[in-house]
């Protein structure tokens, strides 16, 4: 399946310094001929933090995609018994939903949104970027890696000396690792230096 005639949910956790890089990473998408359909855990859409004002962000991402997208755990599970999407992304992935998703949880929108679309055997790709992947979130990554129909962005560490724990997705490849996931495959080589 070509991006052009792709349905994509986008879920966006609080990974706020990355929120930049993703918008421009939506917009390709959208450029693309996506349709796109933003998913917001609580926290993106309520959190104004030192990087922006929640609203300012979620505003700019449904102009970006042209929808109000998601934001209640009541919206999200639609997703599984309408089918709404082809692939699932989480970009950026939090250490937070990567540790919940691995663990059965659901009380995001996000998380629901994951759930109700794995229900459907169909692609979640995940886009991580924390600060503890190679900390206490490892057994959880590890643990999202080995599960049918996930696939993760290519990721590495982004600054092993100061933050040796920190993982990071190269979100450029956010577009070609949706495609590969279209085809069951992981795009590789997964972790990069
Ligand atoms: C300014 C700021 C930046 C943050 N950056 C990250 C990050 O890059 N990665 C991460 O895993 N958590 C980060 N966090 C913590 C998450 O926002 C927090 O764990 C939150 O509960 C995530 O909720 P969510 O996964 O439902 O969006 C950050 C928090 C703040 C306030």
């Amino acid at each position: 399946m070509k991006l052009s005639e792709c349905n994509i949910g986008f879920a966006i956790t609080g990974s706020f310094c990355t929120f930049d890089k993703i918008k421009s990473q939506i917009k390709i998408l959208k450029d693309e001929g996506a349709d796109i359909t933003p998913i917001f855990s609580f926290n993106t859409y309520n959190m104004d933090t030192r990087f922006t004002k929640a609203k300012d962000f979620t505003d700019e991402i449904k102009a970006i995609t042209g929808k109000e997208g998601m934001s209640t755990i009541q919206q999200a599970e639609t997703v599984g018994p309408n089918k709404l999407f082809d692939v699932l992304v989480i970009a950026p992935c939090t250490g937070n939903t990567a540790a919940k998703l691995a663990n059965g949880i659901t009380d995001t929108p996000v998380l629901m949104a994951a759930k109700a679309h794995l229900r459907n055997n169909l692609p979640l790709v995940i886009s991580i970027s924390t600060n503890d992947a190679l900390g206490i979130n490892l057994q959880n990554i590890g643990k999202l890696m080995v599960i049918k129909n996930i696939f993760f962005v290519p990721f590495g560490q982004d600054d092993y000396i100061k933050k040796p724990n920190s993982m990071i997705a190269d979100v450029s490849r956010i577009g070609e690792t949706i495609e590969a996931a279209l085809e069951n495959k992981q795009l590789q080589p997964v972790v990069v230096a």
